[in-house]
């Protein structure tokens, strides 16, 4: 049966960890639906990984729908969520043209933003529309070349405006929000300030779930992978085998483990 928003907020009050891959296309989703992931992220990291890019910028939103709709037709259970790529998150009006794109045609079921005080009024027209929305806080990858690829909310200050951003865009009416690369206390925080499910990746185990870039989880990521990724596909003989092994340790939370933190 296809998840639905009500059952990923019933799995996070049951402490049942939510897990989710990213994928870009129909094979990948079938393999990451059939392995049973909760969610799948049509992620701007296809900039990187499929396209072969230094960074997310460059992605598009032709590239956002072309791969969301690929991606649902693979796609029989998970819910979906698809990225807003860089920059057409400039004003309202581009953010609800990307959300229509991304609904109507990719047939995503929910769209993620980057950034905290900045999408506030985004979030709430959104919001108000009936679209679901996932806040993304912590790293932000399309903000890269400003601030690098580096652990967030470290000192105070940093930690206490991350929580503030948190907070604001839940009032503002995010559904979903992932926090990357963070220190696994001030995920915890977070996490139990929150009324939402939030969803880590490099953020320590104690949040409402965990999300990995599919091509990390499979070894197929060109150079050094992340330090809060594991290959799943170590010591197995198939993809699928390699995706129910995450979703296995994201369940059964012996992933992350103390050697996936960061900060
Ligand atoms: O684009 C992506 O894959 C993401 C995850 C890293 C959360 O946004
Ligand atoms: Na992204």
């Amino acid at each position: 049966m296809k998840k639905t928003l009500k059952q990923l907020y019933k799995m996070a009050a049951a402490q049942e960890p939510i897990a989710c891959l990213t994928a870009y296309d129909a094979a990948f989703a079938h393999w990451a639906d059939t392995a049973g992931v909760d969610v799948i992220l049509v992620g701007d990291s296809l900039g990187m990984v499929v396209q072969g890019q230094r960074t997310t910028l460059p992605v598009s939103l032709e590239d956002m729908v072309y791969h969301t709709q690929m991606v649902q037709r693979g796609n029989k259970q998970a819910w979906c969520i698809a990225d807003v790529p860089f920059m057409a998150d400039k004003n309202l009006d581009t953010v609800m043209d990307a959300a229509a794109q991304l609904l109507k045609v990719g047939q995503a079921d929910m769209v993620k933003l980057e950034g905290g005080q900045r999408i506030v009024s985004y979030v709430q027209a959104l919001a108000e529309r009936g679209v679901p929305v996932c806040g993304h806080l912590g790293l932000l990858p399309q903000s890269v070349l400003k601030k690098g690829y580096q652990v967030q909310g470290t000192d105070p200050a940093q930690a206490a405006q991350l929580l503030a951003d948190a907070q604001a865009l839940v009032a503002a009416g995010i559904d979903l929000l992932v926090l990357e690369c963070v220190p696994s206390e001030l995920a915890k925080q977070i996490t139990a300030a929150l009324p939402i499910p939030v969803i880590g990746i490099g953020a320590g185990a104690v949040v409402n779930g965990q999300v990995l870039v599919s091509y990390d989880v499979l070894g197929l990521t060109p150079g050094r992978a992340p330090k809060f990724s594991q290959n799943f596909l170590t010591g197995r003989d198939s993809i699928l085998a390699a995706f129910e092994a995450y979703v296995q340790a994201v369940k059964d939370k012996t992933f992350p483990t103390a050697d996936h933190e960061v900060g």
